[in-house]
């Protein structure tokens, strides 16, 4: 039997495309290799977001590939993902051992291409074709313990991204929106819920444009909240999640949601990238800092623990030390429960990478670590002000950051870690908050609370 290692760099989706092609590797007869020394197939699943996430991936399969000169010369080797679609061929060019690059609309052809190459029909294959439809293939799941262990999944919604931030590669990597139709992720869902999938997380480069284009508004709801409402229906499914929205899709429809809703998590991760209008202008983000303080204001009303999290790019060309001002100021005002602070990177073919004013990497490398300070400081004034309240979470299973406990999530997207056992896996749980950690609270089941 061959068998396939995938290496995943990236986002949420990334994690998701690699799972759907893991599962149709498996229907086909793969098994999964539990290092990539001993696999057959290597598969490097690419991020293009910034530089150094390329770098990672290449220096990865040239780290693989070295290793298994000698010991594997027989060894198959394939790029996928966002990097493969945007360096197609070239990156053969550069590693000549590749011999599969599977663009963004392709990962549902992994397994046919594979067998092309093993059978030996074909040596090198490089597809990153536009391909109607494929939105729709990103659908099979592995579920852990055969599904029985599986308390969450990630469900692809849609690809795609057509707003142009002036910074983003992600219109060239992932192209233009598409969006799966609403009974399709619905049964997807089903079928996770039937599994024992507890809590979903609707994927997309920018959720908040979910069929926009073909489904037309219903009682004055958008596609994306008519989507919710469906999965809302679903027996079995405790909570629903989604990412990534951009600020400016979320209308008063799905703000007005999470009153309506319990099943809608009380959290939203809002990239902003900046707190400066000047530079929200010149990235293409279509709203002012005004709007988004607004905006979270709003949903603070619906959900007064609403959990807000963002990404922010600092050292954007001709950012001023006034506009990065302005970005700490909106981090002090917003008080976000976590932010990713992002340097930036020029990216080919995006207009910010041809813009005057490119700052030093010395000087983003200082913003940067400013950032981080105010981030983990309100951050951590925050965490300080659960000790002593309960809090509702879905355990999820053993901890990632201790073997002996277990762990789930707050609604508002918090983990708690405390001393737990296999029965309370996929349960919703009352803890009462004992301490805090780095991004992280410790609990004791809560029945000793008033
Ligand atoms: N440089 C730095 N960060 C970037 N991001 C997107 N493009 C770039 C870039 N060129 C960040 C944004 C986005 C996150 C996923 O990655 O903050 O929200």
């Amino acid at each position: 039997m061959l068998s396939v290692y995938i290496k995943t760099y990236g986002c949420q989706m990334n994690e998701r495309d690699s799972e759907a092609v893991a599962a149709q590797l498996v229907a086909r007869g793969y098994a999964l290799a539990p290092t990539e020394q001993v696999a057959d197939v290597v598969l490097i699943n690419t991020c293009s977001v910034r530089d150094m996430a390329e770098q990672k991936a290449i220096g990865k399969m040239q780290t693989v590939i070295g290793q298994a000169r000698k010991k594997r010369p027989d060894q198959i080797y394939g790029f996928m993902g966002c990097m493969a679609q945007s360096r197609g061929q070239s990156l053969i060019d550069q590693l000549p051992d590749v011999d599969l690059v599977l663009g963004t609309q392709k990962f549902h052809r992994a397994a046919e291409y594979l067998d092309d190459i093993f059978a030996g029909r074909r040596d090198k294959i490089v597809d990153t074709d536009v391909e109607e439809d494929s939105e729709a293939k990103i659908r099979e799941h592995i579920l852990p313990g055969g599904g029985e262990k599986a308390v969450t999944a990630f469900v692809s919604i849609m690809q795609g991204c057509n707003q142009h931030c002036t910074f983003c590669i992600v219109p060239f990597t992932r192209g233009e929106e598409r969006s799966r139709s609403i009974p399709d992720i619905v049964a997807e869902c089903r079928d996770l819920a039937s599994r024992g999938v507890r809590e979903v997380t609707l994927l997309g480069q920018i959720v908040t444009s979910f069929g926009k284009r073909d489904i037309p508004l219903k009682d004055g709801r958008s596609a994306f909240v008519q989507l919710i409402e469906a999965v809302h229906e679903i027996e079995g499914i405790e909570r629903i999640r989604f990412t990534s929205p951009h600020p400016k899709g979320y209308g008063d429809d799905l703000v007005e949601a999470y009153a309506r809703l319990p099943k809608l998590v009380e959290s939203a991760h809002l990239p902003v990238q900046s707190g400066s209008d000047r530079l929200l202008k010149a990235m293409h983000r279509g709203y002012t800092r005004e709007r988004f303080v607004n905006l979270v204001g709003k949903l603070r009303a619906v959900k007064p623990g609403m959990g807000i999290t963002t990404d922010i790019i600092v050292g954007f060309p001709g950012e001023t030390e006034e506009d990065f001002a302005d970005t700490l100021s909106l981090c002090s005002e917003v008080e976000f429960d976590m932010a990713f602070g992002f340097k930036y990177s020029p990216r080919r073919d995006t207009p910010a990478a041809a813009m005057p004013g490119q700052l030093s990497e010395e000087l983003i490398e200082e913003r940067h670590q400013r950032l981080l300070t105010v981030i983990n400081d309100l951050a951590a004034r925050k965490y300080e002000r659960y000790v002593g309240r309960q809090v509702q979470i879905l355990v999820e299973g053993v901890s990632r950051r201790n073997a002996a406990r277990f762990e789930g999530r707050t609604s508002c997207n918090k983990i708690v870690v405390f001393p737990g056992s296999e029965r309370h896996r996929g349960q919703l749980l009352d803890l009462r908050i004992e301490r805090v950690g780095h991004y992280t609270l410790y609990g004791d089941p809560a029945i000793h609370l008033d």
